[in-house]
């Protein structure tokens, strides 16, 4: 008797608690406008729920392997999870306030427009995606994402009005708010993934750095020891090499959107895995999808691998129009890492971004 008094009791609260805490997941007091908080209203703390192929099914090796000791550093480095400052997600996710809006737009129209490059050739394209990445969804589909609410029966009555008041508050389609939504929507998955072992040594993921509104994207490998560190991408060495090159063709680094082909750190900076850069290309496909720009160059052969799934070495690669999906242009470059270690090979590049700057109509400074 006082048994089941106890677990009725127990149901009840539990009750109550779901209610509560769906409750405030809805946001039902009223949801802000602005995009990230928008966003944190859209649910977007995703797990990877039912969504998600479970890890023998990616085709990754049974249990979990150790986590590589790596020259990462410091124990935070030894696989602990990542700590999560808000601030620095969302400046990594893409800032989503764009610095000058006019500034871009003037930059975006003033470019030649996009002609076909009888230079450009499709190259062989990567396996068609049967996962459609979350993020490219309707970013609505329950307040609460992917996750089930937990009383049915409580949440039936309140639902329909949590969900017509972020479709409200949510940034008109097409815009460029919605764009960054989206793209913070994607980092906010990529921070939970762990669809590729890669995960498991990851003190941070890696999403993008710059603005979403860029011609231009450059597409590197994966993050290295100081990426990981900080969150962004070509934060350490190669990145202050990739700014200056940057900078050459007239761009701040912050014009231009930078991201990578995967989204965590390899073990003792280690090429990703085909299984790895698979596992991982659909948030770069979103990625792509709604950034639209105009040319992608590909740093390294693994950048190019990962695009558009060619084998084939960069040396041969650069300086060579590729198109991805059949659409956007590609050009092929050295990675700045192999720059640092063959810095003959800078003219190579230089020659490579300009051609880029010729087909976006900008002039290129003459360095030779
Ligand atoms: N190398 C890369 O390919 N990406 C980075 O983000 C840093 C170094
Ligand atoms: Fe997920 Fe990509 Fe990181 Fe693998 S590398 S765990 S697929 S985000």
């Amino acid at each position: 008797m006082v048994e089941a008094l106890r677990e009725e009791l127990a149901d009840l609260t539990a009750s109550v608690r779901a209610f509560l805490e769906w409750h405030a997941g809805t946001g039902a007091e009223g949801l802000p406008g602005h995009p990230s908080a928008l966003h944190e209203a859209l649910g977007a703390s995703p797990s990877e729920g039912a969504l998600a192929p479970r890890r023998a099914e990616r085709g990754f090796p049974g249990p979990e392997a150790p986590s590589p000791p790596g020259p990462r550093g410091g124990s935070a480095a030894a696989g602990a999870p990542a700590p999560h400052p808000p601030e620095q997600r969302s400046a990594a996710a893409g800032s989503p306030a764009p610095h000058h809006p006019e500034q871009r737009s003037a930059a975006a129209s003033a470019s030649a427009p996009h002609a076909p490059d009888p230079r450009i050739t499709a190259g062989p394209h990567p396996e068609p995606r049967t996962t459609e990445p979350q993020a490219m969804r309707p970013p609505v589909q329950a307040p609460w994402g992917p996750e089930p609410p937990p009383r049915p029966a409580v949440s039936a009555a309140a639902a329909p009005r949590a969900d017509t008041a972020a479709r409200a508050n949510a940034p008109p389609p097409g815009t460029p708010e919605e764009r960054a939504t989206r793209l913070l929507l994607i980092a906010e998955e990529v921070r939970t993934c762990e669809k590729c072992p890669l995960h498991e040594g990851r003190t941070h993921t890696v999403f993008s750095r710059g603005s979403p509104l860029s011609e231009v994207v450059f597409v590197g490998e994966g993050p290295g020891a100081e990426e990981d560190l900080q969150g962004e991408p070509f934060v350490g060495p190669a990145g202050q090499l990739l700014d200056k090159m940057i900078a050459a063709m007239g761009y701040h680094r912050d014009d231009v959107y930078i991201c990578n082909i995967v989204k965590c750190r390899p073990p003792k900076n280690r090429k990703p895995e085909p299984a790895e850069m698979a596992a991982c290309s659909p948030y770069l496909t979103s990625q792509l999808a709604l950034i639209k720009p105009k040319v992608i160059v590909a740093l390294g052969a693994t950048a190019v691998q990962g695009l558009i799934g060619t084998n084939e070495g960069i040396t041969k690669l650069r300086g060579t129009w590729k198109l991805y999906k059949g659409s956007i242009p590609i050009m092929p470059t050295f990675h700045p890492a192999y720059l640092l270690r063959q810095p003959n090979a800078k003219r190579d590049v230089w020659s490579d971004l300009k051609e880029v700057m010729r087909h976006l109509g900008k002039s290129a400074p003459d360095r030779g």
